[in-house]
């Protein structure tokens, strides 16, 4: 009992203390930093809160942009406080895999959401529509976490050269399809993370990649639509397609462009869109194998296409 209230009020004097140090900064605002924070424990800073301190003004999130006057280690890193919260890892409050769930699948902390606000949809199981991640019979976790894809730290040598992409901290991968090659400075949004994605999609058996701009007798080729099209194979050589394949939304376009959809959880199974009329509006394709989805492309509404004309 003596020895909790020496522990409280030895904390009450870091508190008081701490508290005083970020009221003697110059310029300070008038909220007073609260130890509120991520997870709702004592030990972490209130990015809210502390991004007023003088050190973080101009700067728009926690990740990325440290200096030695920032103050966004302790936003999510806390040094003493961490290792009582049961299942915390890297003095995180949480397990890694589950990190950017308080900020990012929580709705009342009003930052950018994914997932639709709902940690369930980020991992309770295997979804047909999102990438996400599960942990399987064997007790072994499977599927993909956030920071697979994002470097939660912005570490300039851990992302790509490409702006669309380093504006969404995604990782560059050590190993990119050969053919999709890695994103590069000057590509197009969707370009850039068409070649991102090949950069983990890339074994499809046999032989073959999810990437292929050219027939390769192994996936769907990734092309604009010709007005002659001449595969070698085929008995026709007309116009085949009225839309193009170009990227991989050019398909997997379910909730593409929808802030916190797509690639992370969208209406459509497989992120894939079917066509309500041929080249007409789209819709979520509900199974990946309905026919709407390729005559999106290779019907032009008015008549022509696949068992139509060809
Ligand atoms: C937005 C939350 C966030 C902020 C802010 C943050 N980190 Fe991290 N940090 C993480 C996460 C999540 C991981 C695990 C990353 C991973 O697995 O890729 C991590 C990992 C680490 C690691 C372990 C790296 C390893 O590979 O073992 C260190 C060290 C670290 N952070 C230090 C810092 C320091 C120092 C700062 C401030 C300059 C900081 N972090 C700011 C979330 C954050
Ligand atoms: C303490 C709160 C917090 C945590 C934890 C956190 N973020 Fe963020 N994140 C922010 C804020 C604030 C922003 C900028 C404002 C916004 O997006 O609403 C942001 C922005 C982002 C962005 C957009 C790029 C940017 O820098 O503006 C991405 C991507 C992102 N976070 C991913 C992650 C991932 C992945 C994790 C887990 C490793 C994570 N965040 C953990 C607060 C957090
Ligand atoms: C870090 C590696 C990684 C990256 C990058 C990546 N994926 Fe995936 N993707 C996976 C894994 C692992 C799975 C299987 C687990 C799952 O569905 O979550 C998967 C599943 C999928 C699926 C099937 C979804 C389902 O629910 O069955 C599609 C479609 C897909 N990815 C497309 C994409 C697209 C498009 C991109 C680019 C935006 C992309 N992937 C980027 C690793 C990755
Ligand atoms: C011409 C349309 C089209 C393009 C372009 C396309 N895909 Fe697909 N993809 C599909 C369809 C349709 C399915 C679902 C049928 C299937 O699983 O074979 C699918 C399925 C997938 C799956 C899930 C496979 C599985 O076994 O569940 C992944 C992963 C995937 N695509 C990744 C990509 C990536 C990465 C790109 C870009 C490099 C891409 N796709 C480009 C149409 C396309
Ligand atoms: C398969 C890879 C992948 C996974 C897993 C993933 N993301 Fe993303 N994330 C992306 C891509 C790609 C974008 C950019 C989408 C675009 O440009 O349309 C993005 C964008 C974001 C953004 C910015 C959204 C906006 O509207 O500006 C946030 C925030 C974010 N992700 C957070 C997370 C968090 C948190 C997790 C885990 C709970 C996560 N992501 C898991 C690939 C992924
Ligand atoms: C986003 C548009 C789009 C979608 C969706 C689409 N295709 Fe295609 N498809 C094309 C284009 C473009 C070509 C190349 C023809 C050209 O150059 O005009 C093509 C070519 C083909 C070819 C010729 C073989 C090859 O790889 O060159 C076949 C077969 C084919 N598509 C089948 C399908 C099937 C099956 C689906 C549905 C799962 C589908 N396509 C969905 C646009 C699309």
């Amino acid at each position: 009992m003596v020895f909790s209230i020496a522990r409280r009020a030895a904390f009450a004097v870091i508190l008081s203390a701490v508290s005083a140090m970020l009221f003697a900064l110059p310029a300070m605002a008038t909220t007073t930093p609260a130890w509120a924070g991520f997870g709702n424990t004592p030990g972490w800073y209130d990015w809210s809160v502390v991004s007023t301190l003088p050190g973080n003004v101009g700067q728009t999130s926690p990740h990325g942009g440290y200096s030695t006057a920032t103050a966004k280690c302790r936003v999510c890193h806390s040094v003493h406080a961490a290792s009582s919260v049961l299942g915390s890892e890297l003095l995180l409050p949480t397990s890694v895999r589950d990190a950017c769930t308080y900020c990012h699948l929580n709705a009342g902390i009003g930052y950018t959401q994914v997932y639709g606000s709902n940690p369930a949809s980020y991992s309770a199981g295997n979804l047909p529509n999102a990438h996400n991640t599960w942990v399987d019979g064997l007790g072994v976790t499977q599927g993909v976490t956030c920071t697979m894809c994002h470097q939660v730290h912005g570490a300039a040598n851990l992302m790509t050269a490409n702006t669309h992409l380093t504006q969404s901290i995604l990782r560059s991968f050590a190993e990119y399809d050969p053919t999709a090659g890695a994103p590069l400075a000057a590509d197009s949004r969707e370009m850039a993370l068409t070649r991102w994605c090949a950069g983990c999609h890339f074994s499809l058996p046999p032989g073959s990649s999810f990437y292929a701009t050219a027939y390769d007798m192994g996936t769907h080729i990734m092309s604009v639509a010709n007005t002659n099209y001449a595969n070698p194979a085929a008995s026709f050589t007309g116009r085949v397609a009225w839309r193009d394949s170009t990227y991989c939304m050019s398909c997997h376009a379910s909730d593409y462009g929808v802030s916190g959809g797509w690639p992370h959880l969208t209406a459509g199974v497989r992120f894939l869109v079917s066509a309500t009329s041929s080249v007409g509006t789209t819709m979520p394709a509900s199974v990946p194998i309905q026919d709407g989805i390729c005559l999106r492309c290779h019907r032009d509404g008015t008549g022509a296409g696949i068992g139509l004309t060809y």
